[in-house]
């Protein structure tokens, strides 16, 4: 992840390991978070997990997206303004392969679908 969707958090997040990506060299985290200086860094450390995310931010996304195999993405069925983006995901080189459709309900104001897009 990028250093500030890392600050977004209130603490490091449960059972995983946290590989963060800043240009600073001296930032400071709790123990048992990873910083690097660069995404092929933060790729290095993930070697040994079968199953390693990126889970953002715009700019990350935007660098990590050619390396990706698979994108697990959340669709908002609504427009809200925003300062940080996904990347276009260009249907040339990415097909649906499972979309589920889950209506609003008491816990879930918004419809949304989870889609996940695997290479043409
Ligand atoms: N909806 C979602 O799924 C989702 C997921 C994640 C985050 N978010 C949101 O996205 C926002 C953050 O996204 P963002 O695009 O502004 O920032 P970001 O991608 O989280 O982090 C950007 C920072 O990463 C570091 N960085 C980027 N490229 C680098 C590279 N090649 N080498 C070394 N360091 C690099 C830089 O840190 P330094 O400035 O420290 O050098 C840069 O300022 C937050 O609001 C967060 O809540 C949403």
């Amino acid at each position: 992840m990028g250093r500030k969707t890392f600050e977004s958090f209130p603490k490091p997040l449960p059972n995983r390991k946290h590989i963060v990506i800043t240009r600073q060299q001296e930032f400071v985290v709790p123990e048992g978070v990873v910083v690097v200086n660069n995404l092929e860094a933060a790729f290095f450390e993930a070697k040994d997990d079968p199953r390693p995310f990126v889970i953002g931010g715009g700019e990350i996304y935007k660098q990590a997206m050619p390396f990706a195999e698979t994108i697990e993405l959340t669709r908002v069925h609504e427009s809200f303004d925003g300062d940080a983006f996904f990347p276009k995901i260009d249907p040339a080189i990415w097909k649906i392969s499972q979309n589920d459709y889950h209506p609003k309900d008491e816990a879930h104001p918004y419809t949304f679908s989870f889609l996940r897009y695997v290479r043409k």
